[in-house]
């Protein structure tokens, strides 16, 4: 096992390329088994969670292929597996997604029920809910869910749940929705960038949808997809740990590839602690005068604040001059580095779903625990700021999510080494 060793307390300056987006790719690539033909697909980030999508969709009889610029090729050779398999889902989740994409193109499938994480229960009730809408037959054998539908036919679904709407599973219910026969109305859907980008992937493979990015969308069932040329949107949870990177540091960091539009409730809660942020064409300048303002955050559904940058400006807040609040409204549970965080020195007051945060002067290195993927990168910002040495283990969680996340930083001037774990010991 591998940690990050961080030697705390220098400036980040510099310029950050921003890669294309995890979560927007992890559906994408789901959909591509809707096609009938190759399409070929841009600035999907070389991650851990990609190469588990992968290892899937090629077990599902998808060939694909990486080209010299890294973009990927998808094609459907054969449509005779349709079993994602427990071994792969329980290593990634987001595997849920090819439910929706077999289901519709091969009217049967079989995918591992994922559990929990680390992050809370994570239940799949609504996807199902959707899809059962849409006429298919679900029910589960040996943990797996088991879907199928000979056609399936266009409706009213409301998919709006107790922590509001689910970003895969409208991803899950649009993309079967595409071969559906008539017309699909998906009522309290994702608003996410990600569903989006999704949306228009889809589009271009020869779908009818309207309303994506609002909390309606009109899909108009066609009979067939072909495969499409489509470039995955800039991840904004990388760009706003990134920036949240910037402040901590008390540096200045320029970061290429970012939709700003797709950031307005993070950019505005850095304005608000004093972090300056400037807009320049498709970048960003980030840079911080260290005083840091308390603040309050609840994170939200899109647009409001994104439950994946909640422990990164936990961390922020941890050095402010004053007393924040943090409130969790999507994953209640989503608290794993608050004791971690304690460690460095931080103060932090958790209630249920809130969490107080004292600002210290400083925090101070020691090592810690990774325990999920943004939770670790909130470990890396704390020990970009502690004072001394800070040692983030079991640092595979981040490499699900972030591409060379030491080499990168330290390009603009970080302090990170990558060990083994037994050179520690
Ligand atoms: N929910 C249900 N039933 C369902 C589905 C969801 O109760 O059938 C609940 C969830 O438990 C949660 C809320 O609804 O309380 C929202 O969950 P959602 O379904 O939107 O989450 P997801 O689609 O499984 C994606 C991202 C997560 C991100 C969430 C929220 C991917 C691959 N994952 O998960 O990303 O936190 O949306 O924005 O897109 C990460 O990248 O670190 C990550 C966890």
């Amino acid at each position: 096992m591998q940690s990050l060793v961080i030697e705390g307390g220098t400036r980040l300056r510099g310029s950050l390329r921003v890669n294309g987006s995890k979560n927007a790719a992890l559906p994408i690539m789901a959909a591509a088994l809707l096609a009938d033909g190759p399409s070929l697909i841009h600035d999907i980030p070389d991650l851990q969670d990609i190469r588990s999508q992968i290892e899937l969709l090629e077990k599902l009889g998808v060939h694909i292929s990486r080209r010299e610029d890294g973009s990927r090729t998808f094609e459907v050779k054969s449509e005779t597996d349709s079993h994602a398999p427990y071994d792969i889902v329980r290593k990634m989740r987001a595997s849920i997604c090819v439910l929706g994409p077999l289901l519709a193109k091969r009217g049967k499938v079989r995918v591992s029920m994922p559990g929990g994480c680390a992050i809370g229960d994570r239940p799949v009730d609504i996807h199902l809910k959707g899809l059962r809408a849409l006429g298919a037959k679900i029910h589960l054998d040996a943990g797996d869910i088991i879907a199928e539908a000979k056609k399936l036919h266009g409706t009213e679904i409301f998919l709006g749940g107790n922590f509001g709407s689910t970003v895969l599973g409208t991803a899950n219910v649009m993309s079967a929705a595409t071969l559906a026969h008539g017309v699909t109305t998906i009522e309290s859907a994702a608003c996410e960038p990600e569903v989006v980008d999704l949306a228009e992937y889809l589009i271009a493979m020869g779908a009818k949808i309207t309303g994506h990015g609002t909390p309606r969308i009109r899909i108009e069932g066609v009979t067939s997809l072909h495969g499409a040329e489509h470039r995955i949107i800039p991840d904004r949870i990388e760009a706003g740990t990134f920036m949240v990177a910037a402040a901590i540091s008390n540096g200045e960091l320029r970061l290429e590839n970012v939709r700003i539009d797709h950031l307005l409730a993070a950019v505005e809660k850095l304005r608000e602690v004093g972090v300056d942020v400037e807009k320049a064409d498709r970048s960003v300048i980030v840079s911080s005068a260290r005083v840091l303002e308390p603040t309050t955050i609840t994170t939200q559904p899109h647009p409001g604040f994104p439950t994946d940058l909640q422990a990164q400006f936990m961390t922020l807040l941890a050095i402010a001059a004053g007393n924040s609040i943090v409130t969790e409204k999507i994953f209640p549970d989503r608290f794993l580095h608050v004791a971690e965080l304690s460690r460095l020195g931080a103060r932090l007051h958790r209630e249920g779903s809130t969490v107080i945060i004292e600002g210290q002067k400083r925090l101070v290195g020691a090592p810690v625990m990774a325990s999920d993927l943004r939770a670790s990168a909130a470990l890396v910002l704390a020990g970009l700021a502690a004072r001394g040495r800070t040692t983030v283990n079991r640092v595979y969680h981040i490499d699900r999510g972030y591409e060379n996340i030491e080499q990168r930083l330290n390009s603009v001037g970080a302090n990170i080494r990558r060990v083994e774990q037994a050179e520690l010991d």
